[in-house]
């Protein structure tokens, strides 16, 4: 079948493993720059310019989130399947909604609450169990926008910060009994394939890879492996990352990432994540064969043109 790797740069170790992955099971496989495709919301000449593809495999980076989830949601209107569809990208990818949700479906997470206005500092630190606390932007990743803090003072100061940019801070109990570490499970579909326990550099609480963390595989229990599989689900993406940390009321999760990187998880543990991924998307997908002629009707019926311009 065809698929479209929607990621700026196919240089990517991600992005080449997909590539690579699919190849080997036989598909033909294009990478697009979400960046270079022009979204005609009503345009006419549909089956010639939107690319064909059965399939569609988003990996849109968080600065560019909104006209990438644009992107994609142009080829789920041309009845194209989406890995992760538009709606979940943008879930998963809103702290606040995020966890809006999980605790809407009884997920275990820390306590967390918002606040917008600086008075309101006080009550949310008390509200999640007091300091210290972790403080995060909505739209953080990588551990960027996520950090410690010991006193009020301090707390005002990074609310100043974050608040600046999104009129409100996430405030969230800091679960010190992770001992810096978190745990990343991966799940394609409606199954946990791989996990990696990180611990965060010295000097740091954040496990994430970026920030210096180290990893090494993890074996999930049977509860790990369904509370990620759920957390996954509830965002409705095909393909995520979920961080879990481990607290004295048990795991609990902390974010759902929908475009979780390769190569840590793949070196980490061995597992061949992007197999498992192309795997699933032939599930998906159905029967490969009996694609063509259902794949013009459904480009046919797109209400819009995608078009990839060079
Ligand atoms: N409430 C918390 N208590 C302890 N550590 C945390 C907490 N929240 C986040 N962390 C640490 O910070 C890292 C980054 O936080 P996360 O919410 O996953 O944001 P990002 O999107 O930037 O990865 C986590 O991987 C974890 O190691
Ligand atoms: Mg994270």
């Amino acid at each position: 079948m065809q698929i479209v790797i929607l990621s700026r740069q196919a240089a990517l170790y991600s992005t080449r493993r997909l590539v690579e992955a699919a190849q080997s099971h036989g598909h033909q496989v294009k990478v697009l720059d979400p960046l270079r495709c022009l979204v005609e919301i009503n345009g006419r000449q549909l089956a010639s310019s939107t690319p064909a593809a059965a399939a569609v495999i988003p990996r849109i980076g968080a600065s560019i989130t909104e006209f990438g989830c644009a992107v994609v949601r142009q080829f789920e209107q041309g009845g194209i399947w989406a890995l992760n569809p538009a709606a979940g990208i943008a879930r998963s990818r809103d702290k606040l909604l995020s966890m809006q949700l999980l605790r809407g479906r009884g997920i275990p997470m820390p306590r967390t609450a918002v606040v917008g206005r600086p008075q309101g500092l006080q009550r949310a630190i008390q509200a999640v169990g007091g300091l210290p606390v972790v403080m995060k932007l909505r739209r953080g990743t990588q551990g960027r926008g996520v950090v410690l803090v010991r006193s009020l003072a301090a707390a005002r100061r990074a609310h100043s910060v974050l608040n600046d940019y999104q009129h409100y801070t996430l405030v969230q109990e800091f679960v010190a009994e992770a001992r810096n570490r978190d745990i990343r499970v991966i799940v394609v579909g409606r199954e946990a394939v791989a996990a990696m326990e990180r611990q965060a550099a010295p000097g740091d609480f954040r496990a994430n890879l970026h920030r210096g963390g180290s990893a090494r595989p993890f074996r999930l229990n049977e509860g790990m492996k369904r509370l990620a599989v759920k957390a996954a689900e509830v965002h409705e993406v095909g393909f995520a990352g979920v961080d879990l940390l481990m607290t004295s009321r048990g795991p609990a999760v902390i974010e759902v990432n929908s475009s979780p990187g390769l190569q840590g998880i793949e070196t980490t543990t061995g597992v061949d994540v992007a197999g498992a991924v192309i795997a699933f998307v032939e599930e998906q997908c159905g029967d490969p064969t009996g694609f063509e002629d259902q794949e013009a009707d459904q480009v046919a019926a797109a209400p819009g043109v995608l078009t990839a311009v060079a």
